[in-house]
C-alpha cells in the first residue's frame, strides 16, 4: 500500500479534546452548551449513532438529552417536540436522526427545527447562508468533518479538482459548497457527480480529491482513480460475511485495498469520516450556543 492514512479517529479525538477545552473556558454557572438528539423507531444503525452522539456530547463537558420515540409517532407530534426543545433554554442543538419514517414529511420536521439551534445544517436558511459563505452557518457534520481532514492534513485543496460522487442533502450538495468557499480548505474547483453522469470513470479520473458518497460497497475501482490522489470514503455499507461474528462487515464505497496502491491518501471504513461527524457535531454545539449566548 501506498497511500498514508487520513486517521479519523485520532483528529476527531484531537477535534473534541478542543471543544471539550472551549466549554471549560467558557462553562459556569450553571451555562453550558446543550445537544438534544431525538431518534424516532428502531433503526439499528440510527440507534448506533444517537448512542455515540450523546457519549460525545456528554465528555465534551456539555449537557446531552436523548428522546426516543416509537417509529408510530404522528407527524404532529414530533413537530411538537421540536417546539418544545427550540423553546428551551438548556438547548442550544437540535438534531432529528435521519431517515424519518415514510409517513412523516422530513422536510417539515426539519424546517421546523429553530435556525439557530439547527446543528445539522439541513434547515433552508443555513443552507443559504452555506451557499453565500455567511459564517454564521451551521456546516452539516459529515463533510465539515472532510473538509476539516483536508486541512489539519495539509492537503491542498485551493485549485484542485476536486470531484464528489453523490448528490444528497446530507452530503454530497454541502460538501461541494464547502469546498468552492474561499479561503482555507475551499477555492476547489468542483464537480459533483451522481447516477446520471455520463462516463463516470472518465470524470473521477480527472479528480485531485476524490470525496465517495452514494453508499454502494466499493463501488469506486482503482480504475476510477488517478495515481497520487487523494481519496476520501463517506460510505459505510453492510456486506454479508459468514466469517465475522455479526454475519457482516462494514465496507466503504471504496474498494479499499486497491485503491490505497494508487492514492496518495485514503480515509479507512471504519475509522475515517466517521469519527469526524461526531466531532463536527460538538464543534456546531459549540458554536450554537456562543450565537445564542454571544460569547
Ligand atoms: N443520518 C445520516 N447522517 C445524518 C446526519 O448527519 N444527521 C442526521 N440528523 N441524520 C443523519
Amino acid at each position: 500500500m501506498s497511500a498514508k492514512i487520513l486517521d479519523g479517529v485520532a483528529l476527531g479525538k484531537t477535534i473534541r479534546a478542543e471543544v471539550a477545552a472551549e466549554v471549560a473556558r467558557l462553562a459556569g454557572n450553571g451555562r453550558k452548551p446543550g445537544l438534544a438528539a431525538v431518534l424516532v423507531g428502531e433503526d439499528p444503525a440510527s440507534a448506533v449513532y444517537v448512542r455515540s452522539k450523546g457519549k460525545a456530547t456528554e465528555e465534551a463537558g456539555m449537557h446531552s438529552e436523548t428522546l426516543r420515540h416509537l417509529a408510530t409517532i404522528s407527524e404532529e407530534d414530533l413537530l411538537a417536540i421540536v417546539d418544545r426543545l427550540n423553546a428551551d433554554p438548556q438547548i442550544h442543538g437540535i438534531l432529528v436522526q435521519l431517515p424519518l419514517p415514510k409517513h412523516i414529511d422530513s422536510d417539515k420536521v426539519l424546517r421546523r427545527i429553530d435556525p439557530a439551534k439547527d446543528v445539522d445544517g439541513f434547515h433552508p436558511v443555513n443552507v443559504g447562508k452555506l451557499v453565500t459563505g455567511d459564517q454564521s452557518a451551521f456546516r452539516p457534520a459529515t463533510p465539515y468533518g472532510v473538509q476539516q481532514m483536508l486541512i489539519r492534513s495539509g492537503i491542498e485543496t485551493k485549485g484542485a479538482n476536486a470531484v464528489i460522487l453523490g448528490r444528497s442533502n446530507i452530503v454530497g450538495k454541502p460538501m461541494a459548497n464547502l469546498l468552492i468557499q474561499q479561503g482555507p480548505g475551499g477555492d476547489a474547483t468542483v464537480t459533483v457527480c451522481h447516477s446520471r453522469t455520463r462516463d463516470l470513470p472518465a470524470v473521477t479520473r480527472g479528480a485531485d480529491i476524490l470525496v465517495a458518497a452514494i453508499g454502494k460497497a466499493e463501488f469506486v475501482t482503482a480504475d476510477m482513480v488517478r495515481p497520487g490522489a487523494v481519496v476520501i470514503d463517506v460510505g459505510i455499507n453492510r456486506v454479508d460475511d459468514a466469517s465475522h461474528p455479526k454475519g457482516y462487515r462494514l465496507v466503504g464505497d471504496v474498494a479499499f485495498a486497491e485503491v490505497a496502491e494508487k492514492a496518495s491518501w485514503i480515509t479507512p471504513v471504519p475509522g475515517g469520516v466517521g469519527p469526524m461527524t461526531i466531532a463536527m457535531l460538538l464543534q456546531n454545539t459549540l458554536q450554537a450556543w456562543r450565537q445564542i449566548e454571544s460569547h
